[in-house]
């Protein structure tokens, strides 16, 4: 039996999808009930539904042997897991932004106050590579409101559409990474489930690459 945490919404349906498409039986976790947990005994397949946020817990502490969860969130929290699988679900990037006049101005404002709500993805980004120490200010959501009340001259967050930015006056000044769903796995379940868990991320790989050779270039 393999517990596979899923991030609750649309990225739990676009992953049950690319299951199906791998050979799954996925219909247990169909289910558009409140329930949290979603088993079929003869797939051999235990779904758990948790906050997105939440999914790296579960994997890393073993009580769900694979998870779905956002290069955001691996990216921010430095998990003690293995990331097998690139999903291409969910894909943004992480950027940063501010008023579309501060566009390669950026080296321009000493001292910088940042708003965001992944401090040390912003930490490593403006330490690691632009080698330049900046005040960070923990938000919670709607951080674009951040330069647009002065808290901070800049921010950090994800740019899915730009269509936030867009709306406010801001503009992406630098991208910080390319985002989208990873596969990731217990470390000690690889080990122990290794014959259930190899094929699952071989097959999910040629799910993958199928849909890709559908697409459009
Ligand atoms: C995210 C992100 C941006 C927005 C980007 O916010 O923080 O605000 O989506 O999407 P766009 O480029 O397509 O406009 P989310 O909806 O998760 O809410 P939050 O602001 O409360 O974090």
């Amino acid at each position: 039996m393999l517990t596979i945490a899923l991030p609750k919404g649309r990225l739990a349906d676009q992953t049950l999808d690319l299951m199906e498409k791998a050979g799954y039986d996925v219909s247990a976790a169909r289910d558009k009930s409140r329930k949290l947990i979603l088993e079929d005994k003869d797939a051999g397949l235990r779904f758990i539904l948790s906050k997105p946020s939440d999914v790296p817990t579960y994997v890393e502490y073993g009580a769900a042997d694979i998870g779905v969860v956002g290069k955001d969130t691996l990216l921010e929290e430095g998990r003690q897991l293995y990331e097998v699988l690139d999903l291409g679900l969910g894909k943004c990037r992480m950027c940063v932004a501010g008023p579309a006049e501060l566009k390669d101005k950026l080296d321009e404002i000493p001292n910088k106050r940042v708003g965001t709500k992944y401090p040390n993805i912003t930490r490593n980004y403006f330490e690691g590579v632009r080698n330049e120490s900046v005040e960070i200010i923990k938000l919670n959501g709607s951080v674009e409101l951040a330069p647009l009340t002065g808290l901070a001259e800049v921010i950090v967050d994800i740019v899915e559409s730009g269509r936030t930015l867009y709306e406010n006056g801001l503009d992406v000044l630098e991208t910080v990474a390319d985002i989208s769903a990873r596969l990731v796995v217990n470390r000690v379940s690889m080990k122990m489930k290794e014959e259930e868990i190899k094929p699952m991320i071989a097959r999910l790989k040629v799910a993958l690459a199928e849909e890709h050779s559908g697409e459009i270039h």
